[in-house]
């Protein structure tokens, strides 16, 4: 690990403000998915065990720099409070008087956990005073945020870049998550391979570039395929096509044939007429051979062949990294790909690393999540750490 960790610090009797990401889904004011809170346990029991005074912080949703009752943190408080078996305390505020109080009165090994950060505006601005505000919570500064690690902000970033937090290390699902995609974009078990799904080329035109330098092979899915297919002359009907990519898509064509990387594309399709509106709306749909998608249909899943394809290449991988499902899984119609893609990686022997967002909720749902290697908690923080950026709440912590 190139950045320091909990770890090598001694934490004992300090304060120690831990960034998390506990933005989960939430229907009705009850957490529908607690993965996140759970992803971030290891951390705050170790600096349970070690005596410190832990001060957890996180957004939740974007509520625009204003108090919502919506977005408060309470719940997470509580669900906290459950999973850890100890009371964790709650601050009605982020940096007021509430907070400065039960920040003062925090015993070692004691919890608390602060109000939603983005009540504040300043949060999102990476405002300096209210960076300055929130070190007064911090003798070290832990971040353990890797969903919010893209975003500069006052606790991701400027808390430490403005010189706050001289002692800035990672939380332990920093170092797992750093760990895991580094071993694909480093040094894979080859041959590796990368799946790509998700409606927009455009979204991944960073992802795909970085790994046309690394894989050895790509699978492409999801409506982003449309593009790719009409860039080599199929007729596509009303699939999704970004007209303005295809120049675009037949450059990243042809630049995976110069460095010999295997990209594959759908070869049949489950298509229908016209989009399911609602989402999960039972629609008439059809499996067709990719050449023979008429001009009134839409393709919105692989299909059996192309599935087959793409699992005889999972089978052999010595790695593979997937970001983004291969059509519209929200709906049973448009489901199977996708599914069928999640049971062959689990039932391989090869490492495998799932980037989050969409692709680790398709995931969940076909409850294979146990045998996946890694399955990101961040869905654009790992898109652009799978980009080859650098993430801003990762470059400010020190270095090992
Ligand atoms: C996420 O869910 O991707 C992170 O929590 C970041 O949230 P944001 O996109 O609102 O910054």
């Amino acid at each position: 690990m190139f950045k320091k960790t909990i770890k090598n610090v001694d934490v004992a009797g300090k304060k120690c403000l831990v960034r998390c990401d506990f933005n989960v889904p939430m229907s009705g004011g009850e957490i529908t998915d607690d993965t996140r809170i759970v992803a971030a346990l290891p951390t705050i029991k170790y600096l349970i065990e070690h005596g410190a005074k832990v001060i957890l912080c996180s957004h939740l949703g974007r509520p625009k720099g204003e108090f919502n009752l919506k977005y408060s943190l309470k719940p997470v408080a509580a669900r906290l409070s459950t999973l850890l078996n100890t009371n964790v305390v709650f601050a009605t505020d982020v940096i007021g008087e509430d907070a400065t109080n039960k920040v003062g009165a925090l015993k070692d090994g004691q919890v608390l956990l602060l109000e939603n950060l983005r009540f504040h505006k300043e949060e999102e601005a990476n405002d300096q005073e209210f960076c300055r505000s929130l070190s007064k919570f911090c003798d070290i500064y832990v971040n353990d945020a890797f969903g919010t690690a893209h975003r500069a902000h006052a606790s991701t970033a400027g808390i430490v870049t403005y010189g706050f937090a001289p002692v800035a290390v990672a939380g332990f699902l920093i170092a797992k998550e750093l760990e895991s995609l580094d071993k694909v974009l480093d040094n894979p078990r080859r041959p590796l391979v990368a799946i790509l799904g998700g409606a927009k080329v455009s979204d991944k035109i960073g992802v795909i570039n970085n790994l046309l330098d690394k894989a050895d092979t790509i699978l492409i899915g999801g409506g982003m395929a449309y593009t790719f297919l009409r860039a080599k002359g199929i007729q596509i009907g009303k699939s999704l096509c970004e007209e303005d990519k295809l120049p675009l898509a037949k450059e990243l064509i042809a630049k995976a044939d110069e460095r010999r990387v295997k990209l594959l594309l759908p070869i049949d399709a489950v298509v229908t007429q016209s989009f399911p509106d609602p989402i999960d709306a039972d629609v008439p749909s059809k499996q067709v051979m990719i050449n023979e998608i008429d001009n009134d249909s839409m393709a919105l899943d692989i299909g059996d062949e192309t599935v087959k394809l793409f699992k005889k290449e999972i089978e052999s991988a010595g790695t593979v990294v997937w970001n983004g499902p291969m059509g519209v899984f929200e709906n049973p119609n448009f489901a199977k790909g996708t599914r069928e893609i999640a049971w062959a990686l689990a039932g391989s022997n090869c490492i495998s690393v799932v980037g989050g967002g969409d692709s680790a909720a398709a995931v969940q749902q076909m409850e294979v999540g146990d045998k996946i290697t890694h399955i990101s908690t961040g869905g654009g923080a790992s898109l652009e750490y799978l980009e080859g950026k650098v993430l801003p709440g990762i470059a400010c912590l020190n270095n090992n």
